[in-house]
């Protein structure tokens, strides 16, 4: 909320281990910054759900950070029961696959379970889909929602916000997850419809969370945040740091077998990503 007033937006970044995790934890310790840490289906079933919640109330009750947990891109009623269960802040309901209507059914469902467990978790719904996974990627996904036409249209915002009572919304405004193989060098950005976004804020007026953050052009951040969006996701940038990290750690130290030896190196290169965008989303 504090972020809406002041036109900035809350940095969310996807971990798979504890390299990951320290990394964005001491970005926004030392910015003094709030952070969302994420962890999809995959990530969890990695990590371990209620392992993801310690490690979050360690830092965020011991150190002071303002650190949160999203149960990202959670596909079953389960799977959010379980996430809210484990004490989760927030948690993003996934039927960005399904027709409009049954996405509207299963959200609602979503957020009533949710509710009944935690009455303060922050709830997060998406429409249109935009590919599934932080990878580098040969063509764009399948289906994904990547023309004009298909990105969401404000009067759907509306009625799914209006009929889920969800507290955010993730649209389709030219996003998309994961890179292209074109991406990776920086020569080719993902570009946000910034106009779409303002309008989308307009007819849904909840918070706007802008998935697929890796890749995108500084500028469509900036006006992105400034149009509406309050949470950014950014997920591959931070994976090729941690492989460029391991692969640095193992070529330094070729004979060394101790991983906290080996593993500072990700976990730099983890957080210098980190810190870049945070400092990015917080500009004013
Ligand atoms: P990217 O991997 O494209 O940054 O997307 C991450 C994301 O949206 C996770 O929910």
């Amino acid at each position: 909320m504090d972020a809406e007033s002041r036109q900035v937006a809350v940095g969310h970044f996807n971990i798979s281990d504890i390299a990951g995790f320290n990394a964005v934890a001491e970005a926004a310790e030392e910015l003094k910054l709030p952070v969302i840490i994420g962890v999809s289906e995959g990530e969890r079933e990695f990590v371990g759900v209620y392992e993801a919640a310690a490690l979050v109330r360690v830092v965020r009750e011991r150190k002071g950070v303002e650190i949160f947990l999203n149960a990202d891109h959670t596909h079953s009623l389960a799977r959010i029961e379980e996430a809210v269960k484990a004490g989760f802040d927030a948690v993003l309901f996934d039927g960005s696959k399904l027709s409009l209507s049954e996405n509207i059914t299963q959200t609602k469902k979503a957020v009533e379970l949710a509710r009944a467990i935690n009455p303060n978790i922050f709830v997060e719904g998406e429409i249109g889909y935009i590919g599934g996974s932080s990878a580098i990627l040969k063509e764009t996904p399948e289906g994904a929602a990547l023309s004009p036409e298909a990105f969401t249209k404000p009067e759907e915002a509306e009625r799914f916000v209006k009929e889920t009572g969800v507290d955010a919304l993730a649209p389709a405004v030219g996003n998309m997850h994961g890179l292209l193989e074109s991406m990776v060098s920086g020569d080719v950005k993902k570009r946000l419809d910034i106009e779409l976004v303002k309008k989308i804020k307009e007819s849904a007026k909840c918070f706007l969370v802008q998935h697929g953050g890796s890749g995108t052009a500084d500028e469509d951040f900036v006006a992105g945040i400034k149009a509406g969006i309050n949470i950014v996701h950014v997920n591959t940038e931070l994976r090729l740091a941690w492989k460029k990290g391991v692969e640095e750690g193992l070529a330094e130290n070729p004979d060394e077998i101790a991983p906290y030896k080996i593993l500072p190196d990700a976990v730099s290169d983890i957080k210098e990503v980190v810190m870049a965008r945070l400092k990015l989303f917080s500009q004013k």
